[in-house]
């Protein structure tokens, strides 16, 4: 069968993109890695990708001052070159506009360091901390233009132990975002993931689940 293509955008370390490149290294994971696209050139996560020997793109949001819809059509345009079947943001840390995210609705995903809806936007670790919240975690959900919205595909759950600050804390959710995010991707890959109005809905079982959700620390 053949697999399923992603386009990873990324704008920094790329540990997320690491875990799908991973991921897709083993034998049998439904999707393959077309292109890492970059809006910054000094991204350490082109880097991985280059080593790993997957193709990689450039597209400098600073080439294109002040205008956005060229911006977006540039990488659009390189995605689709590509092959790109879905695109999944990992750390890409512009906002996309109304028109990318509907030139791929249902086919762009994002992982997001909380558990939405809570803690939309930046500083999710601090904002977690400061509230006073149990349970922490990660999120994986389709792009609708709202930032941070869209439907769910799958969240993972850590627990917010005595003694952290925001650096131990994000670094627990890191790693449950690196078991979370293949794991979404294979869902999708595999046809399992599918939207109905505002929700996902998961076909058939997800016996892996369990070293999903709350992973052992
Ligand atoms: C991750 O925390 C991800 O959830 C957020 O940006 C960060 C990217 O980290 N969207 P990395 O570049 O994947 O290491």
């Amino acid at each position: 069968m053949s697999k399923l293509k992603l386009g990873v955008l990324i704008s920094g370390r790329g540990s997320n993109l690491q875990a799908l490149i991973d991921a897709c290294a083993a034998p049998g994971f439904p999707a393959e890695i077309a292109l890492v696209l970059s809006n910054k050139a000094d991204a350490f996560g082109l880097e991985r990708a280059a080593k790993a020997g997957i193709a990689t793109a450039v597209v400098s949001h600073r080439d294109y001052p002040g205008d956005k819809p060229a911006f977006e059509a540039a990488m659009d345009a390189t995605l689709r070159a590509s092959g790109v079947e879905l695109v999944c943001l990992a750390g890409f840390m512009r906002l996309l506009s109304p028109w990318f995210v509907g030139q791929w609705h249902n086919a762009l995903i994002n992982i997001h360091p909380s558990l939405l809806p809570s803690f939309k936007g930046l500083d999710t670790h601090q904002r977690a901390l400061d509230t006073g919240v149990r349970f922490h975690g990660c999120t994986v959900h389709y792009v609708r233009p709202e930032m941070d919205e869209g439907p769910i595909v799958a969240q993972a759950a850590v627990p917010v132990l005595p003694g952290d600050d925001a650096h131990r804390l994000a670094d627990r959710v890191l790693d449950s975002e690196h078991r979370l995010y293949p794991h979404a991707v294979r869902l999708i890959a595999e046809g399992r993931a599918r939207v109905d109005g505002d929700l996902v809905r998961i076909d058939g079982p997800v016996p892996e689940l369990a070293a999903v959700v709350n992973p052992p620390l």
